[in-house]
């Protein structure tokens, strides 16, 4: 059904198409009233539907959310674009790593059923002006540094939403203040999904699984596990007891100050959902780090209900 819709009028999308692997179908387009009329045709049959957003470039990170959503739903939509707004002017837009082959047959083999992959064209006019801008739980912690990141991650995200319809969205804590923002979005403006949080997924030596893990050299690579050292002895402090955040955030500090490879943009303990600053672990406590090795700038971090 795509495929013949496309060929009349959007042939530069060159990747649209039906791809039937073992009997299962996965389709894909670039075209947001596809993926609408597609939506519709699963809602007429009664069918739930899970949408997994991502910037493409897929992992085991991913497919978790993949998983999850397969197994908590009767239909999954993966959408894959790296979106330009949420990149500040001297980002990595440009560089960020792009594999739609292997981006589809992760999502086939997960059991995903449309992949939304479209050109930044359709999803943002020329003269496109609106824009969901959040105070408060985006100002903090990354925000401090990527002052404009959330403006377009709650944008595209509420684009996607309203594009899928989905019951359900799943997000990776590895991004734990992107998961409190799309949440606090959801709630302030009345969105009907269930915003579903899943862990975070990591290396067998304890790196988080990252797209951006790709940016790192075999030096960079190893002085990289410095984010995860820091996260695990963070946990261990606050599972035996300590409870006062400059402790336990300068020993995690320390950690990564011995690792000349690695410059340490934040290391900071706030509430899980609200991202205030907390001088001492109480309720739902996120201990969130963000640390450049070289150039390539890494995110991490734990949370923990004490
Ligand atoms: O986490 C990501 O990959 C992106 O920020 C998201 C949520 C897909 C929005 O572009």
């Amino acid at each position: 059904m795509f495929a013949n819709k496309l060929a009349g009028r959007y042939a530069c999308i060159g990747f649209a198409g039906v791809v039937r692997i073992g009997g299962i179908l996965m389709e894909i387009t670039g075209l947001i009233d596809e993926v609408r009329k597609q939506v519709k045709e699963w809602r007429r049959q009664g069918l739930t539907v899970g949408l997994v957003p991502t910037m493409g470039y897929l992992h085991e990170g991913h497919k978790s959310l993949i998983d999850r959503a397969v197994a908590e739903n009767d239909r999954v939509v993966v959408s894959d674009f790296v979106n330009p707004i949420q990149f500040g002017v001297n980002e990595d837009l440009d560089a960020y790593p792009r594999d739609i082959e292997a981006d589809k047959r992760l999502c086939r083999q997960a059991g995903a059923d449309l992949i939304f992959h479209p050109e930044p064209e359709e999803m943002y006019a020329p003269d496109f002006s609106t824009y969901v801008e959040m105070q408060k739980v985006s100002e903090g912690l990354c925000g401090k540094t990527r002052p404009t990141h959330f403006k377009g991650v709650c944008t595209v995200v509420c684009k996607l939403f309203h594009i899928v319809m989905p019951d359900r969205a799943y997000f990776g804590q590895k991004d734990a203040q992107q998961l409190a923002v799309i949440r606090r979005m959801v709630r302030d403006l009345d969105m009907d999904i269930q915003i579903v949080g899943c862990p975070i997924i990591r290396e067998a030596d304890g790196l988080a699984k990252s797209s951006r893990n790709t940016y790192l050299n075999e030096e960079e690579r190893r002085a990289a596990l410095v984010l995860s050292r820091a996260v695990f002895h963070g946990e261990e402090m606050m599972k035996n007891g300590e409870r006062d955040a400059d402790t336990i955030l300068s020993q995690m500090r320390k950690i990564i100050e011995a690792e000349p490879l690695a410059r340490i943009d934040y290391v900071e303990m706030t509430d899980a959902d609200s991202i205030k600053p907390l001088a001492r672990a109480q309720g739902r406590v996120l201990t969130a780090m963000a640390v450049y090795i070289g150039t390539t700038r890494l995110i991490d971090n734990f949370i923990m209900e004490v």
